[in-house]
């Protein structure tokens, strides 16, 4: 049984101005246990209102969505959804490291391997053992969302969806962040779902690459990708495959942005 499971889905937005938008059409596929999925479609496709239903903030207007079997009717427990811009959330009074333990208080977890030492594990994966008695304004943007990844899986959640968060750095930092981000899940075995419109990047992180064509969303190219891990930021983006998928996810968009209507 797949870990994630979007069957149908469909969300129209009413809108008194606009009129009705419809954002999502039929959108329906799987997340395996462990498995990187990224979602890559243009911007205003539709992909932040998908995960906004798959994280039970938004109801659908048609179709369900099921997390180990169960109907998401409201956000999971074992679940976590790291919105755009999410390293401004960070806690400027705090610590690096009473921010990242910040969800395990509110929620009283304690883990057998003791708090200190899950915690003391996460910092050292994302490259901050140093760093955990600072605070975030003392830190770069770089080190700052690293933490804020960090703090997303601090309660260990089985998923992590994430929307596009590595829009708004540049290149070198996103590279080290996509970095971060593979040794996270490798590190802690979590499954994510990844959203992004860069097709570059959806290719180098994933196990599979969904694309979705402008709005309304809907799958209209699945890729699995091969390449061997770990990646490598040089190696891995000039290899055959990787340029074969780039190309044919290009074409795909291309023809679906030329076909339906805005
Ligand atoms: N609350 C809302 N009310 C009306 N329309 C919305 C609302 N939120 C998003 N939309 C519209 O739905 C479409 C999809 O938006 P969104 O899911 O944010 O796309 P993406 O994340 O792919 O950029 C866009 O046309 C957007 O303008
Ligand atoms: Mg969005």
């Amino acid at each position: 049984m797949p870990l994630l499971e979007v069957r149908n889905l469909r969300h129209t937005y009413r809108d008194a101005k606009r009129g009705d938008v419809l954002a999502i059409r039929d959108l329906s596929f799987s997340v395996n246990q462990g498995e990187f999925i990224s979602l890559v479609g243009p911007s205003g496709c539709g992909k932040t209102t998908m995960l906004m239903c798959l994280a039970g903030l938004l109801r659908p207007s048609q179709g369900v969505v099921l997390l180990d079997g169960q109907a998401v009717a409201g956000p999971p427990d074992n679940l976590i959804l790291v919105f755009q811009e999410y390293n401004k959330s960070l806690m400027p009074w705090r610590t690096v490291l009473q921010n990242i333990s910040f969800g395990l208080e509110i929620k009283k977890l304690t883990f057998p391997e003791g708090n200190r030492h899950h915690l003391e594990r996460l910092l050292k994966v994302v490259g901050l053992s140093d760093f955990a008695g600072r605070y975030p304004w003392e830190l770069s943007g770089g080190m700052q969302q690293r933490v804020a990844i960090a703090r997303a899986l601090a309660c260990k959640p089985e998923i992590l969806l994430m929307d596009e968060p590595f829009g708004s750095v540049d290149a070198q930092m996103r590279f080290e962040l996509e970095d971060s981000l593979l040794m996270l899940w490798q590190e802690f075995a979590i499954t994510i779902l990844f959203v992004t419109h860069d097709i570059d990047e959806a290719i180098y992180l994933s196990d599979r690459v969904l694309v979705s064509g402008r709005r309304p969303s809907e799958i209209v190219e699945e890729r699995a990708v091969g390449l061997r891990r770990p990646r490598d930021q040089v190696r891995t983006r000039s290899h055959p495959e990787f340029v074969e998928h780039r190309t044919r996810i290009y074409e795909m968009m291309r023809t679906f942005s030329e076909q339906s209507p805005a």
